[in-house]
């Protein structure tokens, strides 16, 4: 038995922000209009809005989705009473949007609901609805029921998390990623990869998933150089669309290991999360595979076999091509190491013990040790490659 919760309606397509403009009027008359830095990209819908007098409010998202931020503009929006809330932006710009959508009518503090730093209460109130418009291809956050927010005391992520959290609306419209530089486009598009490949090895995954993630997979294998490096309206498409399925895969299946190590990491370096996961994967990868020859996993390894056919187009593939065409990408695309931002091995042991807690872990695609996290940190470091040690499955 399984089953498969997304956004209720998913309008997708160049064009769809203002083809769905109309739409807008069935969830009421007010909206609290969440945007990123760059607000021009949600232009068209503020000047909707102005043009058949709906009341709205805009909040503007700048860095970090600070718990304390959050919490001033849940108080603002309790003062506005908005019928909606519409996030246009990133991944942190529409986890905030979910956030305020289920704070706003919810009694009591941030803290009441937020996980790992708070008292994870229920939602007592149903949250508004809430319009997701991604302008990034990375976190698919239009599809998923987190909130993920950061709380700067403990230095810490948190969630919010809930399947009322997940959009009623998702407009993916790809010509909002055009523009993006290179460096947010590629730590995105493999945030997307890193989604989709762990949810595609994890231990609980449904053939729902499986179809999406291979579909994602399938989309994002030719796409993601030419989306980082140029405005091509096709590999554009196909990066937005691997990545709203990369966000159902992970909220209907199950992440890892690079998701685990990144949760702990991204309190501690000032990393984007999308550039930690992308030098996590083929290490990841690299150690399950390790470890699943060693168990004797031929179906997880049949696995890792079939996402190196995908990844490589090659039907021959063997597991260990999956990470060498992870590292390739990830040199084209010329995405710092963590070095850069100041990973060093003494931290290794207190990451490790901190992934291990996370919920990332346990869906991981075999159970990892502290040894094996802090050896996947140490290669990853040396930026060892990988495939000269790797294990084919002809064994
Ligand atoms: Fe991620």
């Amino acid at each position: 038995m399984f089953q498969f919760m997304t956004a209720t309606r998913i309008i997708f397509g160049e064009g769809a922000l203002s083809h769905s403009l109309s739409m807008l009027n069935q969830f009421g008359y007010s909206a609290l209009v969440v945007t990123g830095k760059d607000e021009q990209r949600a232009a068209p819908l503020l000047g909707y809005l102005k043009q058949q007098g709906m009341r709205y409010q805009q909040l503007s998202v700048h860095g970090e989705p600070l718990i304390a931020m959050v919490e001033e503009m849940a108080a603002a929006g309790r003062v506005f009473k908005p019928d909606m809330v519409i996030a246009v932006g990133g991944g942190s710009v529409m986890d905030v949007g979910k956030a305020l959508s289920a704070l706003i009518p919810n009694q009591g503090s941030v803290y009441d609901y937020v996980e790992v730093v708070g008292r994870a209460l229920p939602l007592t109130a149903k949250p508004l609805p809430c319009i997701a418009v991604p302008t990034t291809a990375g976190t698919g956050s239009e599809v998923t029921r987190n909130a993920v927010l950061i709380s700067a005391q403990e230095n810490v992520k948190a969630a919010l998390r809930s399947t009322d959290l997940i959009p009623d609306m998702a407009i993916i419209d790809p010509t909002l990623t055009y523009g993006t530089d290179k460096e947010l486009s590629a730590r995105c598009g493999m945030d997307a990869f890193t989604h989709l490949m762990e949810a595609y090895v994890c231990g609980d995954p449904n053939p729902l998933t499986d179809m999406v993630c291979e579909e994602g997979l399938r989309r994002l294998a030719p796409a993601i150089i030419h989306a980082c490096e140029e405005d091509d309206p096709k590999a554009r498409a196909d990066m937005a669309f691997a990545s709203m399925l990369g966000g159902m895969a992970q909220s209907n299946a199950k992440l890892g290991a690079a998701h685990g190590l990144a949760a702990a990491l991204g309190g501690m370096l000032d990393a984007p999360h999308g550039a930690i996961t992308a030098q996590l994967a083929p290490y990841v990868m690299a150690e399950n595979i390790l470890a699943a020859c060693e168990a004797g996993r031929i179906t997880l390894l049949n696995r890792y076999r079939q996402l190196a056919v995908i990844l490589t187009g090659r039907q021959n593939a063997e597991p260990s091509d999956g990470i060498v065409w992870v590292q390739r990408t990830l040199k084209r695309l010329s995405l710092p190491s963590l070095c850069h931002y100041g990973l060093c091995e003494a931290v290794f042991d207190d990451v490790a013990v901190q992934a291990l807690r996370s919920s990332s872990i346990k869906g991981n695609a075999m159970p990892l040790n502290h040894e094996r996290l802090v050896n996947i940190m140490r290669r990853m470091c040396k930026q060892e490659p990988i495939h000269e040690h790797s294990h084919s499955l002809s064994d």
